[in-house]
């Protein structure tokens, strides 16, 4: 089943010249994750902003096309319920902190306090969420007293506790160090065994290359390649749409380059473990 369909995609901002988005299709299957790649400025906030609706809701605009989540148009939303299906992480963990909350444990209350949820089963669900996103020392500190990585898993959790089906990340980790981007992908990983659908906007390759199940490259608003890692990344177009693979695919690639016979280019430093092993054998 597919949980967002974009279909025929086209967006221009009240202010911009041309077509920030350009005739985007694309579909992402429940329970997947679609990472966005692409240069800066080459549209892939905006097509975050498209799917939980915001585009055009606030920045107007024109637009053409559809955009459905779990088959409903966001645009239309007559209901609220874009809110309720679509959660979302920014890539400044800062702006995305309530203000209201004096600490954490009461920032991941606020959202399940609006939507009407009883108190000891909000009570529940916080406790099972800070288990799993391993935040319980941070249950009575300020949020905004944490470090960046620390937020970015307070806002991760924020989102995990209230259980949208489906999940939009815009660059979560770009301001952190290696452990708190491992960090954050931990809970990545569990939003994905969870059965949540993911459409991720992330530079790192070599994280992408483990956890997403479909590649789509933009550049200047088009989609101009489509894929699973190993169909994008072994494809050298790729570099050309600011798009590098991982190391492991790049040395492959050179060796391939040199004559050496590779029975598959490799994505993850666990699938080029498996290659060198077979060599080896031989
Ligand atoms: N609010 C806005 N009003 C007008 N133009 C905008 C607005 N936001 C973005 N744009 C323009 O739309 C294009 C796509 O921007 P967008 O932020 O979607 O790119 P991006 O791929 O997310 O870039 P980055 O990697 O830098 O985050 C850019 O040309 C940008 O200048
Ligand atoms: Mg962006």
């Amino acid at each position: 089943m597919d949980s967002i369909q974009i279909k025929n995609l086209t967006y221009r901002y009240p202010t911009s010249e041309a077509d920030v988005l350009k005739d985007v299709s694309f579909t992402v299957k429940k329970g997947e994750l679609c990472a966005i790649v692409g240069a800066n400025g080459s549209g892939k906030t905006t097509l975050c902003n498209a799917i939980r609706g915001f585009v055009p809701k606030f920045y107007k605009g024109e637009i053409s096309g559809d955009v459905l989540v779990n088959g409903r148009d966001v645009k239309e939303d007559p209901d609220g319920k874009n809110a309720l299906e679509i959660g979302f992480v920014f890539q400044n963990p800062f702006t995305q902190i309530s203000g209201i909350a004096s600490t954490v444990y009461e920032e991941l209350a606020y959202g399940l306090e609006n939507m009407g949820v009883e108190p000891e089963e909000i009570r529940q669900r916080i406790e099972r969420i800070m288990e799993l996103t391993k935040i319980q020392e941070f249950r009575d500190r300020d949020p905004y007293q944490l470090s960046g990585g620390q937020q970015q898993r307070v806002a991760l959790a924020a989102i995990l506790v209230m259980d949208q089906d489906v999940l939009v990340i815009d660059e979560p980790t770009s301001q952190l160090d290696p452990q708190s981007t491992d960090d954050v992908f931990e809970i990545i990983k569990l939003m994905k065994s969870m059965g949540k659908t993911i459409v991720l906007v992330e530079h790192k390759m070599e994280q992408i290359a483990e956890y997403a199940d479909q590649i789509i490259v933009l550049d200047g608003g088009q989609v101009v390649m489509e894929g699973t890692p190993k169909e994008v990344f072994s494809d050298p177009d790729c570099l050309k749409y600011h798009t590098r693979p991982p190391q492991s695919t790049r040395i492959a690639l050179e060796l391939k380059k040199e004559g050496v016979n590779l029975s598959e280019i490799p994505v993850t430093v666990e699938e080029t473990v498996g290659m060198i092993r077979t060599a080896m054998e031989e």
